[in-house]
């Protein structure tokens, strides 16, 4: 299996890479410039060129409290880049694992969320992460 994960040198990555490379999965990472979530037009050439069985998306938009003097760039990549990840990775007819993140919540939670909670985000961060899983939800589950 060929597992293509964005991001390439980000904590999450670099992760998925050593684990997979101890479990013998091929991971592809991809990044800057050769694939820009904030340059869309990017995203489908470079999934196509790398060839895989399955999209990561760990490429994103992390920096938590810059975020909030520059939202629009947040919600670019980790709104709009996330859903043209899911678009591509739907053309190419290979599924698309989108990570949430904590701040899409409120955060006054007692115990673990769940999936199933409600959303709430109270920051920039979260609500570009959370736009970007509507994003990936509005194009995969048609
Ligand atoms: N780490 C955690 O504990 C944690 C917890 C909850 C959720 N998550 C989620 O996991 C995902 C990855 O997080 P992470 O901790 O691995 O983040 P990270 O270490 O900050 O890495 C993010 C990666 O995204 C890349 N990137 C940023 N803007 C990009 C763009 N426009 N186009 C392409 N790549 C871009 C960065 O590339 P450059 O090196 O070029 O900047 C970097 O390699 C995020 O969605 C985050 O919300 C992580």
């Amino acid at each position: 299996m060929r597992v293509l994960v964005t991001g390439r040198d980000g904590q999450v990555a670099r992760a998925l890479a050593e684990r997979a490379a101890a479990q013998g999965v091929t991971v592809v990472p991809l990044a800057r410039p050769e694939l820009d979530l904030s340059a869309p037009e990017t995203i489908l050439p470079a999934l196509r060129r790398a060839g895989g069985d399955i999209v990561v998306n760990a490429a994103a938009y992390t920096a938590v409290d810059r975020a909030e003097s520059e939202p629009e760039l947040a919600q670019a990549i980790n709104g709009t880049g996330a859903g043209a990840v899911a678009a591509a990775a739907t053309a190419l007819k290979i599924p698309v694992v989108q990570l949430s993140t904590d701040y899409v919540f409120e955060g006054t939670s007692e115990r673990p969320y769940r999936e199933s909670d409600p959303v709430g985000p109270v920051s920039a961060y979260g609500r570009s992460k959370l736009a970007g899983e509507e994003a990936v939800a509005a194009v995969t589950l048609d």
